[in-house]
C-alpha cells in the first residue's frame, strides 16, 4: 500500500472527530458515501478518528474514549474492511503533529482569520456584546482547519468527501500545500479537492434542520428498536388531518426514507401521501425499513463495543501502516526544508 507521491490511485481520504454519539446524518452524509467509494478500485482509501480535534469541543476524557470506540466500531459496523482501507487514529500518527508545525509556519495568520468557525464564534460574542470579541476562543478553535490539514496533506489525498461546512477547511489545506511547495521550491505536497454529494449533504433532523448534535435533533444510528421507534415517533410533523393528501417534498419523514427504502418503496409511500396518510403510520412506515436495515450493523456495533480489544487490534495495526506512509512524507519534506 505504499503510495507516497508516486501512486496510481487516487487517495480518497476522511476523518470523523469523536464528539458524540453516531446519528443518521453522520451515517447517511458521511460514512456511508465514503464507504462506497473505498469499495471503488479506482481509489484507496483512508478513513480516521480525529480525535486531536475532539479536544477543541469536548473536554470530559470518559465520553471521548467512549465515543473514539463508538465511532471506531460505527465504521467497522457499516463495513469497513480493515484490510483494505487505511483505518486509524489521528493520535496515534505524532507524524500528522510535526507536519502540522511545519504547515503552520508558512500559513498566514490572515487565512485563518477567514476560518468560519472562528468567525462565527467571533460574531457571536459580538452579538452578545461581549467586551472581548475573542472571549472563550482556544487557539484549538483557531487552528482547527490547520490541523485538518496536516490531516490530509500528510497523505497525499486528493479527495476528501465531506459536509457542505467542511469544503472552505478543504480550501484552506489546498492553500497550505501549494503555499509552502512554492515557498521551497518543490512539488512535495498535493493540494486536495473536497467531494460534496447533494443527495446527501442535509440530511434533516426531529425538527427538520440539519441534523445535528448541537441542534439536539438527532436519531441516533445504532439506538436500540425501541429508542429507535421513539426517536423516530418524535420527527416534527405539520398538522394536517390523516385522510389529507401530504406534500412529500417538505417532509422530513419523506426524506429521511427516501435513503433507506428502495425505489418501488419510496414510490408507495408516496402514492400513500398521495391518498393521505396518518403521521403515526407514515413514521410507523420509516422505523420498519430503518430498523430492519440497522439490525445487522446495529449487532456487530453492539458487539464491537463489547469486546473492545477487536478494535484496538484493528487501530494499532492501522496505526502502523499509516505511520510508514506518514514518514517517508515527512522525512522528505524535512529534508526538502533543510532539517
Ligand atoms: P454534527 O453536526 O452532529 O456535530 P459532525 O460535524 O461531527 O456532526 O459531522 C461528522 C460528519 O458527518 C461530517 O462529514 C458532516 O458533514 C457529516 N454530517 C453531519 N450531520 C450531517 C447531516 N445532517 N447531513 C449530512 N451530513 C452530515
Ligand atoms: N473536521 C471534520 C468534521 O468535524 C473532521 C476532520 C478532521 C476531517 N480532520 C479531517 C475531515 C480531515 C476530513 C479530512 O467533520
Amino acid at each position: 500500500m505504499n503510495k507516497a507521491n508516486n501512486q496510481s490511485k487516487k487517495i480518497v481520504l476522511t476523518g470523523i472527530t469523536p464528539s458524540g454519539t453516531p446519528h443518521i446524518g453522520n451515517y447517511i452524509g458521511a460514512i456511508k458515501p465514503a464507504l462506497e467509494m473505498a469499495k471503488n478500485p479506482e481509489f484507496d482509501a483512508y478513513f480516521f478518528i480525529a480525535d486531536y480535534h475532539s479536544l477543541i469541543k469536548l473536554w470530559d476524557s470518559k465520553l471521548r474514549q467512549q465515543y473514539i470506540y463508538e465511532i471506531a466500531a460505527t465504521w467497522l459496523a457499516l463495513g469497513l474492511d480493515p484490510e483494505h482501507v487505511m483505518f486509524y487514529r489521528q493520535s496515534d500518527i505524532p507524524e500528522i503533529m510535526e507536519l502540522n508545525w511545519i504547515l503552520t509556519s508558512v500559513t498566514a495568520k490572515g487565512l485563518l482569520n477567514r476560518a468560519h468557525a472562528y468567525k462565527a464564534a467571533v460574531d457571536a460574542n459580538i452579538a452578545e456584546g461581549e467586551k472581548d470579541e475573542e472571549a472563550g476562543i482556544t487557539m484549538g478553535l483557531f487552528n482547527y482547519p490547520m490541523l485538518m490539514a496536516a490531516d490530509i496533506i500528510m497523505f497525499n489525498a486528493d479527495l476528501v468527501p465531506v459536509g457542505k461546512d467542511q469544503i472552505q477547511h478543504i480550501e484552506i489545506a489546498r492553500d497550505i500545500a501549494n503555499r509552502l511547495n512554492h515557498i521551497y521550491k518543490c512539488n512535495l505536497l498535493k493540494a486536495p479537492e473536497a467531494m460534496v454529494d447533494k443527495e446527501t449533504q442535509t440530511i434533516p433532523g426531529l425538527d427538520g434542520r440539519k441534523m445535528s448534535k448541537s441542534y439536539n435533533n438527532t436519531i441516533q444510528l445504532f439506538a436500540p428498536s425501541k429508542q429507535l421507534r421513539k426517536q423516530v415517533m418524535k420527527i416534527v410533523t405539520n398538522s394536517q388531518l390523516p385522510e389529507e393528501p401530504k406534500d412529500t417534498t417538505e417532509c422530513t419523514v419523506f426524506a429521511l426514507y427516501k435513503h433507506f427504502a428502495n425505489e418501488s418503496e419510496v414510490e408507495a409511500l408516496a402514492e400513500r401521501y398521495q391518498q393521505g396518510i396518518g403521521w403515526g403510520e407514515a413514521k410507523q412506515t420509516l422505523f420498519e425499513k430503518m430498523d430492519e436495515l440497522l439490525m445487522p450493523m446495529r449487532e456487530k456495533y453492539d458487539y464491537l463495543l463489547a469486546n473492545k480489544h477487536i478494535i484496538d487490534e484493528y487501530l494499532a495495526k492501522g496505526a502502523h501502516k499509516a505511520r510508514v506512509e506518514a514518514k517517508q512524507l515527512l522525512d522528505k519534506l524535512k529534508q526538502q526544508i533543510g532539517m
